[in-house]
């Protein structure tokens, strides 16, 4: 099955497969271990993780334990991290990246983000500091010539962001991607589009508007109950779930979709033998309301020069 998932190929020369498996939030112990196992073992090779979301080590643990029972090999896996904002100084860069390595029990990542723009005192997040995204970014490209990570990119970004790492002074090596909110109420084109145009490739989080935390307006349909989506769902025998990955399938951006149950971890790959037609690609788009889930949590830094989002 894993043959069918399509790869973009990233400006570093690496294949990022575009269907991954999400793994942030709280989990109980094991739950993510046993995700990750069943994921691979269905045909996902991409993981998307985090330092924050501390599930570092038990994705170590499991890619691990498929290894050594010959499942999968390291090489055939496309493992994401990301740096929390608390080390954003660049001496804190590589040390930070090692901690991750390290948790992973891995010798590198395949990608390594800046998680979010604005960097933080500590790890609470309790007060922003004024350390510059370019400096980060300078300190890592040297993880790349370190062999400690093969690609490096960012995460909730905006278009200007991208374009201040793409014009600095210096530059050695491009964002190879831009992981950022994508949902069918936040369809990020404009951004999109002047990441395809620059050779960033993007991914999706949260397709599915991660239900439980949705802050969108109470009257507006939640994504996997829109009757639009359903609809178009239905004349192709997919769920809503199915629909909104293909969307973005079809847009050309990876989608790195969260779950921890098996028949929907399945759902969620089986969505390679299908076409949305043009006309359903359209009405899809027509129902961007620029409405974003993860905002609230962001907020407090709304006036720091670095926030990405509209306030
Ligand atoms: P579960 O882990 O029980 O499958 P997002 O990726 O947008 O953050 O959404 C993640 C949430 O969506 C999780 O709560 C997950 O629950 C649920 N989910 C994942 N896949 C599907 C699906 N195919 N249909 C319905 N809900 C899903």
């Amino acid at each position: 099955m894993a043959d069918r998932v399509p790869s973009i190929r990233l400006n570093s020369g690496y294949d990022m497969p575009m269907l991954g498996l999400g793994t942030y939030n709280s989990f109980r112990p094991n739950e993510v271990g046993d995700a990750v196992k069943a994921a691979i073992q269905m045909g996902y090779r991409q993981i998307d993780t985090a330092w924050i979301y501390q599930t570092e080590q038990e994705i170590g643990v499991a890619i691990k334990e498929l290894i050594k029972e010959g499942k999968i090999k390291r090489e055939e896996l496309f493992i994401v991290t990301k740096i929390w904002g608390h080390c954003h100084e660049p001496d804190q860069v590589e040390p930070a990246c090692r901690k991750s390595l390290e948790a992973l029990d891995m010798d590198y990542v395949d990608l390594y983000l800046i998680h979010f723009p604005v960097a933080y005192v500590d790890k609470e997040r309790t007060k922003p500091t004024m350390t510059d995204y370019l400096d980060t970014w300078r300190a890592m490209e040297k993880l790349v010539d370190k062999g400690l990570v093969r690609s490096i990119g960012v995460s909730n970004f905006n278009a200007q962001q991208l374009d201040r790492i793409l014009k600095m002074d210096g530059l050695k090596y491009k964002p190879a991607n831009n992981q950022v909110e994508i949902t069918p109420y936040l369809a990020q084109d404009d951004l999109l589009q002047f990441s395809l145009k620059n050779g960033i490739s993007t991914t999706g989080y949260g397709p599915f508007g991660a239900p439980g935390q949705v802050y969108i307006p109470k009257d507006a349909p939640k994504f996997l109950e829109h009757p639009t989506i359903v609809d178009i769902g239905k004349k192709y025998g997919k769920s809503s779930a199915q629909v909104i990955l293909r969307w973005g399938i079809q847009r050309g951006y990876a989608l790195v979709p969260k779950s921890t149950n098996p028949s929907r971890l399945a759902q969620n790959m089986d969505i390679f033998d299908f076409e949305l037609s043009k006309e359903d690609m359209k009405a899809m788009l027509a129902l961007d309301k620029g409405y974003r889930v993860n905002h609230e949590q962001f907020l407090p830094w709304k006036d720091h020069p670095f926030y990405p989002f509209e306030k």
